[in-house]
């Protein structure tokens, strides 16, 4: 089996999580770490259920995978109150939305994901909805138009975005509360492994499951994937248990190095060092090197290496870090930054 890490990576990132629905914690108790935003959230939904008020309108911020669907139903869940599910993209007309504000029961959630894809006039349409629980309906066109005010039922709206930057100010000003994940600690990620392993009746061990951990990059999603791969190999080359061989293997056969980058993650140090001095380049002349989607990039890669310190973003454009030429086992050829 060659590597096929991109493909791997990619292809199914945005699936829901089909098999692995029953995996999803359901309450805030089990969902591992966060512990900040748990503690905050648990305070908040405590209150709106005292004063038996919606909870305020929450956004989350996160690259992917990092649990804000998750944490969205668990919201609902832990207030007792029913989720309505739909996405920037999906929501195509203002009469999209009002048909689904319109449904909505006091207290209910509706979460938007990535919200950052709302049309204009959707949009438009949300802000007195989200401020006063007002739909404004415009009959009839041109000069005979007018516009007729609804009363919607108190609701909680949550918004879910990979691309905090692509927000606009007047709907991110909206949400009250605004929680960022971050990027989970192998321990996390260890005992999320752990958990799920439990469920699906899978032995692993504890150093099977941190050597998954340690390589997923802070990311829960990639961690319950590797382990679905970990559980075949286990299968098929060994007894059925996942331990650290099996574990090593599976990162191996993936193509996934001890820092947890795959092999596009390493071009994309690989074409910044070789093609462009290290840097610094544009997205776009960077995206149209690696032949990848601007978007890709910057969503699914570049939080990562910026994170862990390969990557730095500047004005003048993307730049390796030393760190990254020590990585690639490279000399830093820009010794003038000494
Ligand atoms: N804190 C956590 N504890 C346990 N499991 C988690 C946690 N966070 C996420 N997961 C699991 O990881 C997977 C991905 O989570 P989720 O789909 O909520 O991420 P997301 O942030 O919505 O991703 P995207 O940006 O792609 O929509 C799910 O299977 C979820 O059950
Ligand atoms: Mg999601």
């Amino acid at each position: 089996m060659a590597p096929m890490p991109r493909e791997w990576l990619r292809a199914e990132e945005r699936e829901p999580e089909k098999n692995f629905r029953a995996l999803r914690p359901r309450t805030l108790d089990e969902f591992i770490g966060q512990e900040k935003i748990k503690e905050r959230l648990r305070i908040y939904i405590q209150a709106a259920k005292e004063r038996g008020e919606p909870l305020d309108h929450v956004l989350l911020l996160s690259p992917p995978g990092l649990g804000k669907t998750t944490l969205a139903h668990i919201i609902a869940h832990e207030l007792g109150v029913r989720i309505q599910i739909s996405s920037g993209p999906a929501i195509e007309r203002p009469g999209d939305l009002a048909a689904i504000l319109t449904h909505l029961k006091r207290g209910d959630v509706f979460f938007i994901d990535e919200i950052h894809r709302l049309r204009r006039q959707v949009e438009e349409v949300l802000y007195p909805a989200m401020e006063e629980w007002k739909l404004d309906i415009v009959l009839g066109e041109g000069p005979h138009a007018r516009s007729i005010r609804l009363d919607l039922a108190p609701f909680t709206l949550i918004g879910a975005t990979t691309r905090e930057g692509l927000l606009t100010a007047p709907l991110r000003d909206r949400f009250e509360v605004v929680f960022r994940l971050d990027y989970y600690a192998p321990e996390e990620l260890a005992e999320i492994i752990r958990r799920a392993g439990e469920r699906m009746r899978l032995e692993v061990t504890p150093e099977g499951a941190l050597e998954l951990a340690a390589r997923a990059r802070g990311t829960p999603r990639i961690a319950l994937r590797l382990l679905r791969r970990a559980r075949d190999l286990a299968q098929v080359e060994g007894d059925g248990i996942v331990d650290q061989r099996i574990a090593r293997r599976t990162l191996e056969l993936l193509g996934i190095d001890h820092e947890g980058l795959d092999s596009l993650d390493r071009k994309i140090l690989e074409v910044i060092i070789d093609r462009f001095d290290g840097g610094p380049v544009g997205i776009e002349t960077l995206a149209a090197a690696l032949g990848e989607d601007k978007d890709t990039v910057m969503e699914f890669y570049e939080p990562y290496l910026i994170a862990k310190g390969f990557l730095r973003r500047t004005p003048q454009g993307r730049v390796a870090t030393e760190r990254a030429y020590q990585h690639l086992g490279r000399t830093t050829a820009r010794l003038f930054e000494l």
